[in-house]
């Protein structure tokens, strides 16, 4: 085994001097919130006082972290100061990889991973510690979180201690959640950092910053400069151009620079680049997405750009759309974006918006992820952990999701037969929150399996998990680059079914990596699809009741139409159905609230001879970008709709919802839904 790099110096962070006070609180209350200037220490040393203090003898130390680039990056780092490997007594784990051992007494985990321990050990009995870190992100899952801590330290009263650690968090609020729990408000050591606003909003923010920096470069003294864009498209483009900018100024007029990225799909070797020091006389451009704002502290930040946006997914409950907007950030974003500027000396940050902007037009703080994201998953979650008294809709949220969204998922679940007409987890529904999928692709697992079609659902849901991105049909080759081969094409069926064509490719190249590369696809993401469709052959084995054939592959012989697997996707994309307008390809989605959509364009489905694409097709999400746009999508046939439409017919929400959510006044009278009994053209 190859012995670990030798451990840099214990850092003097904030928290390692208040370590005496932190532990006199932990040791005297089950909970406890650590408020701390981002970079103080407590993603990093928090573990390690308690792990000196003796807290991993009755059990391991457990660290969530929203977001699993994080989970990774800290747990190297913590490893790397105790000495240890990775994946010794320190550790991580995220959805489709674990790097802990039995030895593991410091662990990092998402907090999705953490839920999804609970479902088999309801008490999370092999932790002592559970520190829920980064909760001011206020992810949809440490929201969950947080109202699970809330039930078990009553119930561990006297072997758990919980802490809720955040950068900016309203301290007293979480408090008051947890009976008045104390507040630790480690004091940062933050430089002054000066603030200079734009006169108004540029039209072009990346033009915008690109000339800052290179002002930056030019005038200032020393310093590395971090810029805050929205996502990995603006930050290469970002990266490219202020490379070549930097190239282009006089020879001998700056120092020297070097320009790195900083995002969550990053591939870890290169997310590393950004904590080591830059060489001798050098200054480093970090171009980030809000990853850099409080999740990973980049040291020797002297100057900072911020745009004033951020990307958002944002989920509509009415329509079931997903939109991701670029959209204003939050005044605590603002102020946790100008912050990483003072980390090592006094600093500067341009803002390129006016103060006008940040002072009327920004909101207080960032809407929390329960009150825009779709909660299907959440709720099938809670309503699979059996907790007694539990009405979904009383559940005891930090900041509580509207009803229609609660009534929305509820809705979505029953007809994939998760919830019955009753809103009881069914048996079926058990086994889908069994699944590290969304409940869709569970569900088609499953039916997938009635089927005899499971070893196909598996590569689907595997390559949709793995999130690859294609290009080769969608994007047309340069002139003067090598043509790249083409991909299969779903032989008119649909996404699914040349997702599924892909894999099965690459399985007969025998995972050949210039597989890939022939086929413009990453070499990475489909390693992680193989890994990802080889863990659920594991999950779905172990819980699956009755056979499961998994291994057998290339099965189109028997079955030229995929209509197995089509007929399983239908199932499991019972909530997600549209259906053809009668004179054109236009679709609108069948449910509690028909909505006119459209096929994506990156879509591989055809029309017939007359140019009619199929009546009904199965979606995998709704975005909504210039228009309503299904991305993903299956064509599905009319039988199999029928029962889905019947189920829709019987619907009644006030009985799903346990009877107990009497309508207000001011609520549609939703009882009964709305199911188009023919296709309607709204349209004409
Ligand atoms: O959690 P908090 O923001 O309070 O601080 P932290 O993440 O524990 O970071 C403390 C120090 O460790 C900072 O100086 C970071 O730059 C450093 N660190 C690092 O070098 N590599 C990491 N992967 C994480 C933190």
């Amino acid at each position: 085994m190859p012995s670990p790099s030798p451990p840099p110096a214990p850092p003097v962070l904030p928290i390692s001097e208040h370590e005496d006070e932190i532990v006199a609180a932990v040791d005297a209350n089950p909970v406890v919130v650590v408020i701390g200037e981002t970079g103080s220490g407590k993603s990093t040393q928090l573990s390690q006082i308690l792990h000196r203090r003796g807290y991993t003898r009755r059990g391991a130390i457990a660290v969530t972290q929203p977001r699993r680039v994080a989970a990774v990056s800290v747990s190297r780092r913590v490893a790397q100061e105790l000495g240890v490997p990775l994946g010794d007594e320190v550790g991580y784990a995220i959805r489709f990889e674990d790097r802990t051992s039995e030895r593991t007494c410091i662990k990092y985990l998402t907090d999705g991973v953490l839920l999804r321990e609970s479902l088999s050990n309801p008490e999370l009995k092999q932790y002592s510690v559970i520190i829920l870190d980064e909760a001011h992100e206020r992810s949809l899952n440490t929201d969950i979180l947080l109202g699970l801590m809330k039930r078990l330290i009553t119930e561990r009263a006297s072997d758990l201690k919980v802490l809720i650690t955040s950068a900016t968090l309203d301290g007293l609020k979480v408090s008051k959640f947890f009976s008045g729990c104390p507040v630790l408000n480690i004091p940062g050591t933050l430089f002054p950092v000066e603030k200079f606003y734009s006169t108004e909003r540029p039209t072009n923010y990346i033009e915008s910053s690109l000339r800052t920096a290179i002002d930056i470069h030019a005038k200032e003294p020393p310093g590395d400069v971090l810029i805050f864009m929205t996502g990995k498209d603006d930050i290469d483009k970002m990266v490219s151009k202020l490379e070549e900018r930097i190239q282009n100024l006089e020879e001998g007029s700056c120092m020297d620079a070097l320009v790195l990225p900083l995002h969550g799909s990053l591939p870890p070797e290169l997310q590393v680049r950004v904590f080591a020091p830059a060489p001798p006389n050098c200054r480093r451009f970090i171009v980030a997405t809000n990853v850099a704002e409080t999740s990973l502290t980049v040291d020797r930040v002297v100057f900072v750009i911020d745009c004033g946006y951020v990307k958002q997914r944002q989920y509509n409950p009415s329509s079931g759309m997903y939109s991701l907007d670029v959209v204003q950030i939050s005044r605590v974003q603002a102020d946790q974006r100008a912050g990483r500027a003072g980390r090592t000396r006094p600093g500067k940050c341009y803002r390129l918006y006016p103060m006008s902007v940040y002072e009327k037009e920004f909101l207080e703080a960032t809407v929390p992820e329960i009150q825009r994201s779709s909660l299907a998953g959440s709720v099938l979650y809670l309503k699979s952990l059996n907790l007694p008294d539990i009405n979904i809709l009383k559940f005891d949220f930090l900041d509580p999701p509207s009803r229609e969204s609660l009534e929305d998922a509820l809705r979505q679940l029953y007809l994939i037969d998760a919830i019955d007409e009753n809103g009881q987890i069914t048996e079926v529904g058990r086994i889908m929150a069994e699944l590290p999928l969304e409940p869709s692709l569970s569900r088609t697992l499953i039916e997938a399996n009635e089927l005899g079609c499971l070893s196909q659902a598996l590569s689907v849901a595997a390559i949709l998990s793995a999130e690859i991105t294609l290009r080769s049909t969608r994007s047309k080759d340069v002139g003067g680059k090598r043509k790249k081969q083409e991909l299969p094409d779903g032989s008119g069926w649909g996404d699914h079914i040349q997702l599924l064509q892909i894999f099965e490719s690459w399985d007969q190249s025998g995972y050949d990596p210039k597989w890939c590369s022939d086929h413009d696809l990453q070499v990475r993401g489909m390693k992680l699809s193989k890994d990802v469709r080889n863990q659920l052959c594991q999950i779905i084995q172990k819980i699956a009741k009755g056979p499961t054939d998994v291994h057998a592959r290339k099965s189109r012989k028997n079955d030229p139409d995929y209509r197995k697997l089509r007929r399983a996707l239908c199932v499991g994309y019972g909530n997600q159905l549209a259906e053809r307008m009668l004179h054109h390809n236009g679709y609108h989605t069948v449910g509690y609230r028909a909505q006119l959509v459209q096929v994506h364009p990156s879509s591989v489905l055809e029309g017939d001879e007359y140019g009619k694409f199929p009546m009904y097709v199965v979606y995998h999400e709704l975005i909504s970008t210039t228009r309503p746009y299904m991305r993903n999508i299956c064509a599905v046939d009319q039988a199999w709709v029928e029962p889905i439409l019947k189920k829709l017919q019987k619907l009644d929400v006030n009985q799903i919802s346990g009877g107990s959510s009497e309508p207000k006044d001011s609520e549609p009278q939703d009882k009964h839904v709305n199911v188009p009994k023919k296709a309607v053209d709204v349209q004409q």
